[in-house]
């Protein structure tokens, strides 16, 4: 594996990559057609089972539909996290389609149209409004519909977060109230007679450091409290966010996840456990839940050598993985871990840069890579490929068909 610093541990049989149980040269013959995504189940359940752990039994976990919205993946994890966030009416149909209660369902995001604010009311969705324009259609949503919504305030903190992949607070932003106009805006709806459930506040996402993670709790947990004091009924939902990293690159480290979690559980018994008694508390992550799960599987159509550089030209690309090309809001293009799934194990005895096949020089997913020799037909598999791949890229870019999707 090229970039193997930040594989996750799939297992190998008779030099197959073996995902969800299966051998990969079988399960791209169960799948059909390539390129195709796959997420091993078991993967994901094991990833919750550490983060509950890690979070000990007072500390709800929330799945952020977004990272990866299959249906089926969705529907797994539904019955294993606590609560789902969704982003549009899409991702909620998809959570509403689940076993998960609609009352476990909240629905973050800038830009929720009246359509999908009556849409949530009528759900009995939770809505995390992001500023006082939004709470103002809600509120007039439910008057329409004559069902009162149900709301917790998404804040801007008034602290921005070092180290996040893509930082979503503090400073000037789309997302959530800032911090210091979320009285007033507790004021206005107390008078419109709603009555707000809590607080959700997400600082960034992507971050590898524990240390980092473990200040913005403490920064989160202050602010809440602080908030809390203008609430004139209790509050009952305190969204702390998340922001845990996977690994991506060689030299990233994986996130302590333990470190961040026994940090948090005591932050919960020591500070909102004693000001905001019975309050559920709870950590929202998509991510670190499903993109060491996921494969991206794509076969070599060509191989050429142009001016003494080996070329591996792939039947997939940018338009199913844009991630991995680099294009998906990275300063830098790095490689993601790179392998060739029936070779595993076997010594990288030549250099290549695999290419997608789209008529675009952006379309790069291994420059210079060690790698076994991988001829035509052979399949390329490209890792941490579970959180934003199919659904964060360019699909319809120069029409090629669709990439198939399992849960194995
Ligand atoms: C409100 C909110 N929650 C959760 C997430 C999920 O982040 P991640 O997949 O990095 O855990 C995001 C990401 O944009 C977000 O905006």
């Amino acid at each position: 594996v090229s970039g193997a610093g930040a594989v996750p541990a799939f297992p190998v049989a008779g030099g197959q990559l073996v995902v969800g149980g299966v051998p990969l040269d079988r399960l791209a013959a169960r799948v059909g057609s390539t390129p195709f995504f796959a997420y091993d189940r078991d993967a994901i359940t094991r990833r919750v089972d550490r983060v509950r752990a890690a979070l000990g039994g007072r500390i709800a976990l929330k799945y952020a539909v977004k990272a990866n919205p299959m249906p089926a993946v969705v529907q797994h994890l539904a019955g294993l996290v606590d609560a789902l966030d969704v982003a549009s009416s899409g991702e909620m149909q998809t959570a509403l389609d689940t076993p998960m209660p609609a009352a476990r369902i909240s629905f973050a995001g800038p830009g929720k149209t009246d359509d999908e604010l009556t849409r949530a009311v009528a759900a009995g969705v939770l809505v995390e409004v992001e500023s006082a324009g939004e709470a103002r259609r809600l509120v007039a949503a439910g008057e329409r519909i004559g069902i009162g919504p149900r709301v917790a305030v998404r804040v801007n903190p008034d602290f921005q977060v070092k180290g996040s992949g893509m930082r979503m607070g503090g400073g000037p932003q789309q997302f959530g109230v800032d911090a210091e106009a979320v009285p007033e805006l507790l004021g206005w709806l107390a008078a419109a007679g709603v009555e707000v459930e809590g607080f959700h506040v997400f600082a960034g996402s992507q971050n590898l450091s524990a240390d980092i993670l473990r200040e913005a709790e403490t920064r989160t947990v202050d602010l809440v409290l602080s908030l809390a004091r203008h609430t004139p009924t209790p509050v009952r939902y305190v969204n702390l966010g998340g922001g845990f990293g996977i690994p991506y690159f060689e030299k990233d480290s994986p996130l302590d996840v333990e470190a961040v979690g026994g940090h948090l559980a005591g932050l919960v018994a020591e500070r909102l456990d004693p000001e905001l008694p019975g309050a559920e508390v709870v950590v929202e992550l998509g991510r670190y839940l499903v993109g060491e799960a996921g494969v991206y599987v794509t076969r070599v159509v060509d191989r050429k050598v142009s001016r003494g550089r080996t070329y591996l030209v792939v039947d997939g690309g940018m338009h199913h993985q844009l991630a991995a090309s680099g294009n998906f809001g990275q300063v830098i293009r790095r490689n993601y871990p790179i392998a060739v799934g029936s070779r595993m194990g076997a010594p990288a005895d030549e250099r290549a840069t695999v290419v997608g096949c789209l008529c675009t020089p952006l379309d790069l997913l291994g420059d210079d890579v060690d790698l076994p020799r991988a001829d035509v037909g052979d399949l390329l598999v490209l890792f941490q490929a579970g959180a934003y791949g199919l659904t964060a890229s360019p699909t319809a870019f120069l029409g090629h068909p669709q990439p198939a999707e399992a849960l194995v």
